[in-house]
């Protein structure tokens, strides 16, 4: 029998990669930039599996071009929300993602965010650079202070737990969140409490997003939602950009609504280098590297490649998005 033919729509550790190209008849995307929608949909043909990024639209009639054969659709992510996923299911095709893997290194990324939003790194970095250290200044840079102040999580998932004993355990933060469920383990060791959205807009000092981009969440912080957070506010946002209206984050920072971001996502990404968003002394933007460590990344290959092969091989994906 013929090896099954794969497609991987970028370049991928290693780790994961070696397996796929010994077991099956696999095709890498090369290069940095993501194949075109018209590159892929050529690509997919026949394909039985796809190993795909956070960039790559899967939709109906992405299925559709690749044909019956196709088994999965493993996402090297663990957000799936360029995924149609319920379309993938309608016709048989599981999908895979890598839940965990990501955890620490992403909310170690959003704590790094909102200090460096807090103690305003970049712009002093970049003051310097233009010349401007003159002096040891009495009144000059001065930023916020983080203990003691009050976190609100947006979704107490893994990453929003681990963001948020991060503030609790080291400056001693009070923890707020919101959440489809209560999170027991949250609130007995970390002393959180479950809040509406408003209460946690109007009580936290810094709100950190861990949620998933979905109908609900979509452009859920908007200009109504800065208007009813403190003026001096940190917003930070390691998730999906789609969960910020930027135009409207763009105006809260101009404006004083709120006091800074910390982002880690944007919408669109990239974002053009002349979008405001990249403009702004209050406003720290990295290019999504939240999972961006050897390990966590060499381990998100590792659950990937066990997905797409368990899936081709008719065993249960060692993580499946039901
Ligand atoms: C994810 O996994 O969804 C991150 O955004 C990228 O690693």
């Amino acid at each position: 029998m013929p090896a099954p033919k794969v497609f991987v729509t970028s370049e991928y550790p290693s780790v994961g990669l070696n397996r796929l190209l010994q077991e099956c008849d696999t095709e890498v995307w090369p290069g940095p930039l993501p194949p075109s929608r018209e590159v892929l949909l050529e690509k997919v043909k026949g394909c039985a599996g796809l190993l795909t990024m956070l960039s790559d639209k899967m939709d109906a009639e992405l299925f559709d071009a690749a044909g019956d054969q196709l088994k999965v659709v493993s996402q090297y992510a663990v957000g799936v929300n360029n995924i149609d996923v319920e379309q993938a299911h309608k016709r048989g095709i599981a999908v895979g993602n890598t839940p965990g893997a990501l955890t620490d290194a992403t909310a170690d990324l959003a704590f790094a965010l909102l200090i460096t939003a807090a103690r305003r790194i970049i712009e002093v970095h970049e003051s310097i650079q233009a010349g401007e250290w003159k002096a040891w200044e009495p009144l000059g840079h001065i930023g916020w202070d983080l203990v003691g102040k009050t976190i609100g999580i947006v979704g107490m998932g893994r990453i929003g737990y681990a963001m948020a004993k991060r503030c609790q355990g080291g400056w001693g933060m009070n923890v707020i969140y919101t959440s489809r469920s209560d999170k027991p383990e949250a609130d007995q060791n970390l002393q959180a409490r479950r809040v509406s959205f408003d209460q946690l807009l109007s009580d936290s000092d810094f709100i950190s997003v861990h949620t998933d981009l979905n109908a609900e969440t979509d452009k859920l912080f908007d200009s109504n939602a800065f208007d009813k957070m403190k003026s001096n506010a940190i917003f930070i946002n390691t998730a999906r950009g789609g969960i910020h209206h930027q135009p409207d984050l763009v105006q809260a920072l101009k404006t004083g609504q709120i006091g800074a971001a910390g982002l880690d996502v944007t919408d669109p990404e990239p974002p053009a280098r002349s979008d405001e968003i990249l403009h702004l002394p209050n406003c720290v933007v990295a290019p999504h590297i939240g999972s961006a460590t050897t390990k966590t990344r060499n381990e998100m290959a590792e659950i990937a490649t066990d997905n797409l092969l368990n899936a081709l091989h008719g065993k249960p994906l060692r993580c499946e998005v039901k």
